[in-house]
């Protein structure tokens, strides 16, 4: 079909060999056939991660020139059935409230262009998801880090969602910003990487997260950049793929948190472009769509989005481009920024 689009048309991924075409027109038919699989079990073992999913799958969608291949009513009826009187969202109707999920609502929603609809349809509006932050208190007012949600564990990943979604929603005001940032600053390892905690091992997951949260704030230069830009660029393996920490394999999902965070330093050459897209295509499922973590496995909506993301950032001729902080089309953030 006219929608596979080949590469070898400029950016980075000029030198690629011809037989390796990107599947787009099956990259959408697989995620649209994702909600029609109720029947199989592989769909209920997956509620506990279902905004999240589809986020991934609208993020891809987006990325892919289809926005509307899901439709839009029933996607922001199901993103407010997941809302608490908290101001967060569960992965599902009746699941209890998380960053995570608040997060991906947050994001859906702005993609969509629906903050008007929340406020039309929900008492508090946009506040009202402030609250989760406020109210439950998720930043802890002594180190400046925060929770996933009023019992759970402390992590990088959370306080990058508080700034995510806050800064989305134009409430970022409602945290203190200093502190977040002084606490990312004791997470800063030796190596110039960052951990979940301070003294955690650097990981490129939580590279990812505390670099998007101090270019939020506006303090990369905070950064020890040559340092980091080092790290992240031994992450290339022989095959092209990138891995998340020292001698661990290679998978797509790292095209993203790697990559994008070798973006936000400006330091995209400091890998070898080509051979990462050419990586990334290989984990393509050409007969069913969708992508799987390495060539052969069985592929997923997560590394769906992350490798199309990657392709993205890498200039891959004919996908939208993706914004390397937010994972989400630059269109949509330039939009909610401005605001
Ligand atoms: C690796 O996870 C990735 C991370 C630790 C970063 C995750 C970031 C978020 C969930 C924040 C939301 C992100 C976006 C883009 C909106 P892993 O558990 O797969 O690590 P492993 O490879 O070590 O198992
Ligand atoms: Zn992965």
């Amino acid at each position: 079909m006219s929608l596979v689009s080949g590469p070898g048309r400029g950016g980075v991924a000029a030198g690629l060999p011809q037989e390796l075409s990107l599947y787009m027109d099956k990259h959408v038919s697989y995620i649209q056939s994702l909600d029609r699989r109720k029947d199989e079990r592989e769909y209920w073992l997956t509620e506990h991660l279902r905004l999240s999913g589809l986020y991934w799958g609208l993020t891809a969608l987006h990325l892919l020139g289809h926005p509307d291949a899901l439709p839009r009513s029933q996607v922001i009826e199901f993103v407010l059935s997941c809302l608490h009187e908290n101001g967060g969202f569960g992965a599902a109707p009746g699941h209890d409230s998380h960053m995570l999920y608040t997060v991906s609502g947050v994001q859906i929603l702005a993609t969509l262009d629906a903050f008007d609809e929340l406020e039309a349809r929900v008492q508090g509006g946009r506040l009202k998801i402030g609250q989760l932050v406020d109210i439950a208190g998720l930043q802890d007012a002594e180190t400046g880090t925060f929770a996933g949600d009023e019992w759970g564990e402390r992590d990088t990943r959370f306080l990058y969602g508080a700034f995510n979604a806050l800064s989305l929603l134009g409430l970022l005001h409602l945290i203190n910003v200093d502190k977040a940032v002084g606490h990312i600053q004791s997470c800063a390892n030796f190596d110039g990487g960052y951990g979940t905690s301070p003294g955690a091992e650097s990981h490129s997951g939580q590279v990812f997260t505390c670099l998007a949260a101090l270019t939020i704030a506006g303090r990369l230069d905070l950064v020890d950049q040559d340092k980091l830009g080092a790290w992240l660029s031994e992450r290339q393996l022989k095959n092209g793929g990138l891995n998340g920490r020292p001698e661990k394999k290679e998978d797509v999902c790292y095209s993203w948190w790697v990559f994008s965070s070798l973006a936000m330093l400006n330091k995209q050459h400091w890998i070898d472009g080509d051979k990462l897209a050419n990586f990334i295509l290989q984990c393509q499922d050409p007969q069913m769509g969708g992508f799987s973590d390495r060539p052969g496995d069985m592929v997923d909506v997560f590394h769906t989005c992350f490798g199309l993301a990657g392709l993205s950032l890498l200039k891959f001729p004919g996908l939208i481009e993706v914004d390397a902080v937010y994972c989400m089309p630059r269109a949509v953030t330039k939009r909610c920024l401005s605001k």
